[in-house]
């Protein structure tokens, strides 16, 4: 959606070196957004983005105007059923419903071999490898890891809403997810352990307020009890003021085993 940052960038890094042509699409998709969300303050910025795209030697920046995309009488969109209800789902009700027609028509348009996504936006990424696979889509979804600042703050395009004194606020949901993994590491299994511990390390930071946490199958996004023999998604959203953010970590017990035999 533009107001481009280190972590789209990193999604075009990796385009430009797997990739012979290049696209960047850069919009606002307006049918994502409920109302009474920021779809009207969203940041926007094209002369920037643009200058910042000229370092990545793109081929084509696809920037559209919203009424191009969307033109009187439009009437058609997609649902992805079964991942798009929980989550980022049950508290924006038809975001994903928006999410899943402007992927539709931007990979309908472009017809890309590859399209890369971050897992900052899990539920999207799953989301949408289902939506390629159930719809025959000739394109590759690639999933690209979440970039954060040195503070570990999940870099977005609303981070620019916060305040200095909030984006010190804001590192608590990043916080609250590492004391979660630090828990598993030490052999909790229990979810709503897990999930109760992200809560009330959020509910301690007066300037946040808490939207939701769960803690899923990665994969499937079904809720969990015991978290063995699955990998696990836990995923936070948080206001920090008006501004909401949303972050996530991974959990699976062959990685634990993984680092075990390295250190
Ligand atoms: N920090 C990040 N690391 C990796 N990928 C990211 C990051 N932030 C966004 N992306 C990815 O960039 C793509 C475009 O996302 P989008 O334009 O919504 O940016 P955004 O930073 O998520 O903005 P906002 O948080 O305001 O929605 C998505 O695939 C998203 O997952
Ligand atoms: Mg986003």
């Amino acid at each position: 959606m533009g107001a481009l940052h280190e972590g789209h960038l990193s999604l075009v890094r990796e385009a430009r070196q797997m990739c012979d042509i290049v696209v960047v699409s850069v919009f606002v998709n307006p049918t994502q957004f409920g109302p009474g969300e920021d779809y009207d303050r969203y940041p926007r910025d094209l002369t920037k983005d643009t200058a910042l795209l000229t370092d990545y030697n793109v081929d084509y920046i696809f920037a559209p105007p919203a009424e191009e995309i969307y033109p009187k009488g439009y009437s058609t969109y997609v649902t992805v059923d079964g991942l798009s209800e929980q989550l980022e789902g049950a508290s924006r009700p038809g975001h994903f419903r928006g999410v899943g027609t402007i992927v539709t028509m931007l990979l309908n348009i472009v017809r890309p071999d590859f399209a890369f996504f971050g897992q900052k936006d899990a539920q999207q990424a799953l989301i949408i490898k289902r939506l390629v696979r159930d719809l025959a889509f000739d394109t590759e979804i690639l999933v690209l890891p979440t970039v954060r600042e040195d503070s570990g703050l999940a870099i977005s395009s609303r981070n620019a809403f916060l305040s200095d004194s909030e984006r010190e606020a804001a590192l608590v949901i990043r916080r609250a997810l590492v004391k979660a993994r630090d828990a598993y590491k030490e052999g909790e299994r229990s979810a709503s352990k897990l999930n109760e511990l992200v809560r009330s390390t959020i509910d301690a930071e007066p300037r946040a307020k808490l939207d939701y946490v769960s803690v899923t199958d990665a994969e499937t996004l079904q809720k969990l009890d015991k978290l063995d023999e699955h990998t696990v998604l836990i995923a936070a959203a948080a206001f920090i003021g008006r501004t909401r953010l949303i972050d996530n970590i991974v959990l699976n017990s062959s990685a634990k085993r993984k680092e075990a035999v390295k250190a």
